[in-house]
């Protein structure tokens, strides 16, 4: 049994501490909106929050989490920065087919949670590792500088 605090609660897993975040979160937790892209570590689509840093949930064992805050999409809206970062995406339009958008979205959170004023530089060092087939990284850029501009 390994306890987990997942989106503010407390989660008992009986499963190995060796699993990756992602598939607690998925599989056994049913939460969804965290996506399953490449499972290497290459994709960003697995893009989760431990303790308020973006990590890759495939590829990081639950064990890893014992202890630390675990955040998901599904909880970034009780964020002032994830609110915010969501607004943004929603004004911008930024979505195309929303694959990757849950891991985007959790990436800009990060970068807006430790630079309130990021460059367009900063914006592509931080969210390179978040790929998006549909190619939406001039709206994902706008919508981090409307976040920023309205958190500022
Ligand atoms: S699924 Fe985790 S980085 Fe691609
Ligand atoms: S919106 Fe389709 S992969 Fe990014």
């Amino acid at each position: 049994m390994i306890i987990l605090n997942i989106n503010g609660k407390e989660a008992q897993l009986d499963v190995s501490d060796d699993m990756p975040i992602l598939w607690a979160l998925r599989d056994v937790m049913h939460l969804t909106g965290t996506k399953f892209g490449c499972g290497m570590a290459q994709c960003g689509a697995c893009t989760v929050h431990l303790d308020g840093q973006a990590i890759r949930s495939c590829i990081t064992p639950i064990a890893a989490a014992v202890g630390k805050k675990i955040t998901t999409i599904e909880d970034v809206q009780n964020d002032k920065v994830g609110q915010a970062v969501q607004a943004a995406w929603s004004e911008v339009d930024v979505v195309q087919c929303g694959y990757c958008q849950s891991g985007q979205i959790m990436a800009a959170t990060a970068l807006l949670t430790t630079n309130q004023k990021p460059t367009d530089a900063d914006i592509d060092a931080a969210m390179s590792g978040n790929i998006c087939r549909c190619g939406t990284y001039p709206r994902i850029r706008a919508a981090i500088h409307a976040a920023a501009t309205k958190l500022a």
